[in-house]
């Protein structure tokens, strides 16, 4: 691992962070140098304005070199092994670009992508970007419902699918479940073909094989740095998810800054991320940074604890894994099951990171001793959808990382983040506040598709001038920060983003429901699960219906794990639902002052739901 760059990197970024960052920027293949490092009219900033480059082109073409290496070893669910090269990829990339173009597809439009995680869904998005595209990948887990209002919102005419994915032995049908999202609303359908199973192709679908295997190579078309490259939905405070919108230049400066920072990676590395590309770390840290910065990944279709939770330690085994990235839920559940890691060759791993949500210190410690052998540095890197890459991280590719269990570290060059007290002040080290950003940086999104105000509004209005990241956080003296879990009504469960607001109107949907309330409760493995707290309108739903509607509508992710029902909700005077309560009320907490609750009647209510009246967890 060499770290030429890092001595002397804090430094030139703190002096001036806007050409610290042009510095980043001249690692990338540009078509057309840029005029404007930036371009700052807050809260819109415009990175390399006047440059021009393609992503594809800084992925594939780039590393034209290297063509024989292994971009992608792949491994299927059901043990099927493929190795795609760097040159391999390319072939496929400018080949479905073709084929994306004479289905019609140009620069500025969408193409939706509903994908297992195979290779041909890195690859699509890809093809997306070599023709000036932008890809909205919707994760494979999410429902033909959710999938439906993310390709409408998007406006993508295209949709490339597949038969069928694995998951836990099972084959899900997303053909089908894309079939029905789609209905008429106008949409082709490009099909993968994973699983073998008989699906209806429409009159304007086609097989992706099909389609390859006529078309004409395209060659990567330069946009500017500030062009789409693609919109990723993620839940917000309101039902409606955000269409987060993330540029090109900026974006690629960001996510392979960090990554190099982060795990340092060289020649002789296998590097291996467990996120699913339908979430944002797999866009970033799957999807684009290590094929910009040319590393060899492990993709796994499946579920880590497939057919059993040794699945995870046998992948990092067979490749001999050098830098692993997952999840603190992952690792819960890792560190909970037979057989340990120590059964497993696991010599090869260097460098450990962490992603998501907060991490205990006893799973970071076990992680680092029983996982590292007590040798790699663990890196416990923050960030969001909306931030595009690592914001605060530990940085063991440049310099030695000095880390406190459950402390994500400092931030990461040319990025300034606080913590304010309720008024906007700086809060006092130590003491618990919001996380902001102060300065723009190049990851940072471009707005939320479509809609500019609720941009303004959902994260530069609580404190002007400065970016609500909706985290609570401390800070030490020394710029250290502490993640304390969000501020905002958005609950993390399993790693996963889920909007109370959005929840809850699929629960008010059913008619038997009058009103719902959904809070995070603590749980093991998932770090929170959800309760759902339901006013029935007459006879509550039969046990499961409701469960089952959400599964249907919004994913299995989201499914309550109990769901209790009673008479009223307790809200405030003006009508707000205090979720901060039924928490309290469902954990044992301090439930603090409830004499200004419109019905205080509402906490016995609960209370006796919880104790045994409605549905037990
Ligand atoms: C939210 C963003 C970062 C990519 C995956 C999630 C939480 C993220 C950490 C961490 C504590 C974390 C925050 C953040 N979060 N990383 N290292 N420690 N919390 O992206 O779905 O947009 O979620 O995840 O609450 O706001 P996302």
């Amino acid at each position: 691992m060499g770290r030429a760059e890092g001595p002397g990197l804090r430094e030139s970024a703190a002096e001036d962070y806007v050409s610290f960052w042009e510095g980043q920027a001249r690692k990338l293949e540009w078509s057309r140098p840029w005029d404007r490092a930036l371009d700052w009219d807050p809260p819109r900033a415009r990175w390399f304005e006047g440059g021009e480059l393609n992503a594809s082109a800084n992925a594939l073409d780039a590393h034209r070199g290297i063509s024989g290496r292994a971009a992608i070893l792949w491994e299927g669910e059901d043990g099927t092994e493929r190795r795609i090269t760097y040159g391999g990829l390319l072939r496929t990339v400018e080949r479905l670009a073709g084929a994306l173009e004479s289905l019609g597809v140009r620069r500025g439009d969408r193409v939706a992508i509903y994908l297992p995680m195979v290779p041909e869904l890195p690859a699509a998005m890809l093809a997306c970007a070599r023709i000036g595209a932008a890809h909205a990948v919707v994760f494979s887990g999410f429902s033909a419902a959710s999938l439906r209002s993310r390709v409408a919102d998007s406006g993508a005419r295209v949709l490339v699918t597949a038969d069928g994915g694995y998951r836990r032995g099972r084959v899900v049908p997303l053909k089908e479940i894309a079939d029905e999202a789609v209905s008429g609303l106008g949409v082709r359908c490009v099909v993968v073909r994973r699983t073998g199973a008989g699906v209806r192709m429409g009159p304007g679908d086609a097989w992706w094989d099909d389609l390859l295997e006529g078309a004409p190579a395209a060659p990567a078309a330069p946009v500017p740095s500030s062009h789409p490259l693609f919109i990723l939905y993620t839940s917000g405070t309101t039902g409606r998810p955000k269409g987060v919108v993330h540029g090109t230049g900026g974006y690629l400066t960001h996510v392979a800054s960090t990554f190099r920072w982060a795990f340092g990676p060289g020649d002789r590395d296998v590097y291996y991320c467990t996120a699913d590309i339908g979430w944002v770390t797999g866009h970033s840290y799957v999807a684009y940074a290590p094929l910009v910065c040319g590393a060899t990944q492990v993709v796994y279709e499946g579920a880590p604890d497939h057919p059993g939770p040794s699945r995870t330690w046998e992948i990092l085994e067979k490749s001999g894994v050098s830098v692993f990235y997952t999840t603190p839920p992952a690792l819960r559940m890792l560190a909970r099951s037979a057989p340990p890691p120590s059964s497993y060759g696991l010599s090869g791993l260097r460098l450990l990171g962490s992603v998501g949500e907060p991490i205990n210190p006893s799973v970071w410690e076990w992680y680092r001793d029983e996982v590292g052998g007590s040798r790699c540095p663990v890196v416990d890197t923050w960030w969001q959808t909306e931030t595009g890459g690592m914001m605060i991280s530990d940085l063991p590719g440049i310099e030695d990382p000095d880390p406190v269990p459950g402390w994500a570290g400092r931030a990461v060059p040319g990025v300034d983040v606080g913590v304010v007290g309720a008024d906007g002040r700086p809060a006092p080290p130590g003491e618990r506040g919001h996380l902001v950003v102060r300065r723009p940086w190049p990851g940072m999104l471009l707005g939320l598709w479509g809609d500019e105000g609720r941009y303004r509004e959902a994260y530069w209005s609580r404190f002007p001038g400065a970016y609500h990241a909706g985290d609570h956080a401390v800070m030490d003296g020394e710029g250290r920060v502490r993640l304390l879990g969000r501020s905002d009504d958005v609950l993390k469960v399993a790693g996963h983003r889920i909007g109370t607001a959005e929840l809850e109107g699929c629960l008010v949907s059913h008619p038997g429901v009058a009103e719902a309330a959904v809070c995070g409760i603590p749980d093991e493995t998932r770090g929170q699960a959800i309760a759902a707290f339901v006013v029935p309108r007459g006879a509550p739903p039969p046990p499961g219906e409701l469960e089952g509607l959400v599964r249907r509508e919004v994913g299995p992710i989201a499914v309550p794990s109990a769901v209790f029902h009673v008479q009223s909700l307790p809200k405030t005077r003006s009508g707000k639902i205090l979720r901060r309560l039924l928490q309290a009320m469902a954990t044992g907490g301090d439930l603090g002052d409830t004499s200004t609750l419109e019905d205080p009647g509402a906490v016995g209510d609960v209370r006796g739901a919880l104790a045994g009246s409605g549905g037990a967890p």
